[in-house]
């Protein structure tokens, strides 16, 4: 092991390592990257593999506690998961007191947080404690994350809040409570249950990105789960990192308005007047392997919803152009996640502004696992250094002489 306070004592001076590029933060369990040959497996478990023969729950079971589960731990898994969406009356209140075009991602993140508000004693800031009470307040966050996103959509169109079902999975579940009215139950075909339930478990983890980063770094003074993850909400929402998803669906459709079949769009980028959305990655340097599984799953919902959506001859136009360009080859640049989970989102009917939220439902089970592996650990907090590039000591300026 480094010891890092005999370097500290003698280097005498800071890395800088501008957005943290080459830094290892943490030393990790969870999930294993490499970038160059493109590989991604949860707890040591090959995507593909998981992709092809798990679900979402067993997904977020392996990621938390770190084994597959056998028949009655999921089944136990599920149970906790599936009664815990009940939301208190003073939570909904407070839901209604948003304005109605609240976005979606401000409103998940206050109510994540305002979970500590509720379940004081799983929030306590005590890290002893907090840790006593996990499973409890991991699986209030699995099932109320799911609540609370389809919450936040029905109250913008008007409609009165739906739970689950005991006879549903996890992402059938989901589309049952945004999209059933009481007369009217949604049954979704089972290949867009199957394509929802892939993009939750594709996005369950991926090591020190931006969002979970952001949820060690608070975890690391000592916050509670309920805090941690809602910054971590906030730390997604961004258009470079989980909000592309939301930014590739609207460039594929200023480019199909422009009547421009992605040519110009990828001349542009080149030029750096814009940015092709859902290509490159600080990690991959080859393939997202997430974004080959997606990109077969798109075709697959649109044949299942008897679709054909010129977004994706468009995406598939501008991925050839840039796989086989000067500009993209040089730079690594090659499809991530986002690139095709948009084009699913909206065939299957979710609006814009929620794209984001379902890449933070699946993200829920990394965030977790990432708190609770710092908060057993005896990591010191987390407190990065600077290089100062402000003025240099000057004498203050009384009011009456600036
Ligand atoms: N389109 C065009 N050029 C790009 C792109 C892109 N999408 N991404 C990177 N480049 C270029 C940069 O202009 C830069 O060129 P230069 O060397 O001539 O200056 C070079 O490639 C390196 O790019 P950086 O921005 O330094 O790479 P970084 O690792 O910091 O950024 C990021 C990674 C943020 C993902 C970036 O590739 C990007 O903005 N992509 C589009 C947004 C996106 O899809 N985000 C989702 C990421 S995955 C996720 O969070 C789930």
């Amino acid at each position: 092991a480094i010891d890092t306070r005999t370097l500290r004592a003698t280097s005498g001076y800071i890395t800088y390592d501008d957005g943290y590029g080459n830094t290892g933060s943490c030393s990790s369990k969870i999930t294993f990257i490499d970038g160059e040959k493109g590989i991604l497996r949860y707890r040591g478990y090959p995507i593909e593999e998981l992709a092809e023969s798990s679900t979402f729950i067993e997904a977020a079971y392996l990621i938390i506690y770190g084994e597959l589960p056998t028949r009655p731990q999921l089944s136990d898994f599920s149970t906790r998961v599936l009664t815990q969406a009940r939301i208190d009356v003073g939570m909904n209140n407070l839901f209604e007191g948003f304005p109605n075009n609240s976005h979606p991602m401000a409103m998940l993140s206050a109510m994540l947080n305002t979970l500590g508000c509720y379940y004081p004693d799983l929030a306590s800031n005590d890290r002893h404690q907090d840790l006593e009470n996990f499973d409890q307040a991991a699986s209030i966050l699995l099932s109320k994350v799911r609540m609370l996103a389809a919450m936040s959509y029905r109250m913008k169109e008007g409609l009165p809040f739906v739970y689950p079902k005991p006879d549903m999975g996890y992402s059938q579940n989901f589309l049952h409570m945004m999209f059933s009215n009481p007369y009217d139950e949604f049954i979704p075909h089972d290949d867009v249950t199957k394509a929802l339930d892939l993009i939750f478990l594709l996005h369950a983890d991926h090591e020190q990105n931006c969002s979970t980063s952001t949820v060690r770094m608070v975890a690391s003074g000592g916050a509670n789960l309920f805090a941690s993850v809602s910054a971590g909400v906030c730390a997604l929402w961004g258009p470079s990192h989980g909000g592309a998803n939301m930014a590739v669906v609207k460039m594929l459709s200023e480019i199909h308005a422009d009547g421009d079949d992605g040519s110009r769009f990828i001349e542009a980028a080149k030029k750096g007047e814009a940015r092709l959305m859902g290509f490159g990655h600080r990690v991959y340097k080859n393939f997202d392997p997430r974004a080959k599984i997606l990109g077969e799953m798109c075709e697959r919902v649109l044949k299942a919803l008897g679709r054909k959506d010129p977004l994706l001859d468009i995406a598939r136009h501008l991925q050839d152009k840039a796989l086989s360009d000067e500009y993209f080859i040089k730079r690594k640049l090659y499809p991530n996640v986002d690139f095709y989970s948009g084009i699913i989102l909206k065939a299957i009917g979710l609006p814009l502004d929620m794209f984001t939220v379902i890449f933070a439902i699946g993200r829920m089970p990394g965030w977790i696992a990432n708190w609770k592996e710092i908060a057993e650990s005896s990591s010191k907090i987390h407190r990065p250094r600077q290089i100062y590039m402000g003025p240099t000591k000057r004498p203050y300026v009384m009011m009456k002489d600036r």
